[in-house]
């Protein structure tokens, strides 16, 4: 699989042109979702035979029906396999976009321009692209590297408090699975007071520890599965949440994931105890918790063996910590382990 580009964007308009060069095209599409179409497009200056390509926001979008959108808004306004693709947007953008870019005339070329934190630390990096399908999460996807991706802090100065916190959980999970040091810097970040620079400065350290991991493996067959670590449960709050019609935006999902892995990677590895009262406190002042009972124990433990990281739907696997950096894969729990990790979850967080 080919590598990608990022760039941290010192100028926008000069870091895209330079992108752009590098892929030669016939014709320049653009896909932006309706927020970024109204406040991200007027920012880029682009070619006037650019054909822009908008769709709805949020994961409600992210399904066939859009990605049909796409393609047929390619295929029929002049798009041919030297087409140059721009997704400019959030995760859901990158990801559909991605995947109609990597499937069109079996595969043209394409830039990311993420919006979102969110975005910028995980989605629109690593080459994961896909769409939604049969209530499932990326259940339709493709490997498919953007050629660039450019990441400019700018945009994060308008985006809300909590979709900056929801991008902030994978940080701090690339914090986790890296450095003291990292993690350190992270946990005495103060998110109630945003100090730009400095964000865009862990911007780029948390980036660049994804693109090492997923250079070692970039088709998740091994170390890359310490991307998962927070997801497994994470994944099971997401979808409990959404089912009781109450969606919470993914990073909040996975910070309290983080919580209920990082106890379970204290108790089967000896995950040092300071490290987890230090970050479950973080999670708790900034992300509150989730609130469920007992008596859905067995619900989520549902969610969680339906999870596509699973090798077989008997078990759940997780990715666990022995410290920060020591990363522990395929790690499989029982039904009682799990259980317990959600008592934990239960007697800390609510
Ligand atoms: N979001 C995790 C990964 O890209 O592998």
């Amino acid at each position: 699989m080919s590598t990608q580009q990022v760039i941290i964007c010192k100028h926008l308009q000069t870091d895209l042109e330079q992108s752009m060069a590098r892929c030669p095209h016939d014709k320049l599409f653009v896909l932006t979702d309706c927020h970024t179409h109204q406040y991200c497009l007027p920012l880029l200056r682009l070619p006037e035979d650019t054909t822009v390509i908008q769709i709805g926001a949020e994961d409600i979008h992210k399904n066939l029906e859009t990605l049909a959108y796409v393609w047929n808004e390619l295929s029929s306004r002049g798009g041919t396999r030297h087409s140059l693709l721009i997704n400019l947007g959030g995760g859901m953008v990158t990801d559909l976009g991605g995947f109609a870019a990597a499937t069109f005339k079996r595969g043209i070329h394409m830039i990311n321009i993420p919006t979102t934190l969110l975005a910028m630390v995980d989605a629109s990096v690593g080459g994961k692209t896909g769409i939604n399908f049969n209530g499932l999460k990326n259940e339709i996807g493709a490997f498919a590297p953007a050629d660039s991706v450019l990441l400019d802090c700018e945009f994060l100065k308008t985006l809300d408090h909590p979709n900056i916190l929801s991008g902030y959980a994978e940080m701090l999970k690339h914090g986790l699975i890296s450095t003291d040091a990292h993690w350190n810097e992270l946990i005495g970040f103060d998110l109630d007071d945003i100090n730009y620079k400095q964000l865009q400065e862990l911007v780029g350290q948390s980036v660049q520890i994804k693109e090492n991991i997923v250079l070692q493996d970039p088709r998740e067959k091994g170390i890359r599965k310490a991307l998962n670590f927070g997801h497994t449960i994470g994944h099971a709050f997401e979808s409990y949440a959404l089912e009781k019609q109450q969606p919470v935006l993914h990073g909040y999902a996975v910070a309290w994931g983080m919580v209920c892995e990082l106890y379970y990677s204290h108790l089967r590895l000896g995950f040092p105890k300071e490290k987890l009262r230090t970050t479950v406190h973080f999670i708790k002042e900034n992300y509150g918790a989730l609130m469920f009972g007992c008596k859905d124990y067995d619900h989520l433990y549902e969610f969680m063996l339906h999870d596509k990281k699973n090798s077989s739907s008997q078990e759940v696997n997780f990715t666990l910590l022995r410290d920060v950096g020591q990363i522990e894969i395929n790690q499989i729990a029982t039904k009682e382990e799990v259980f317990e990790l959600l008592d934990f979850y239960s007697e800390t967080m609510q």
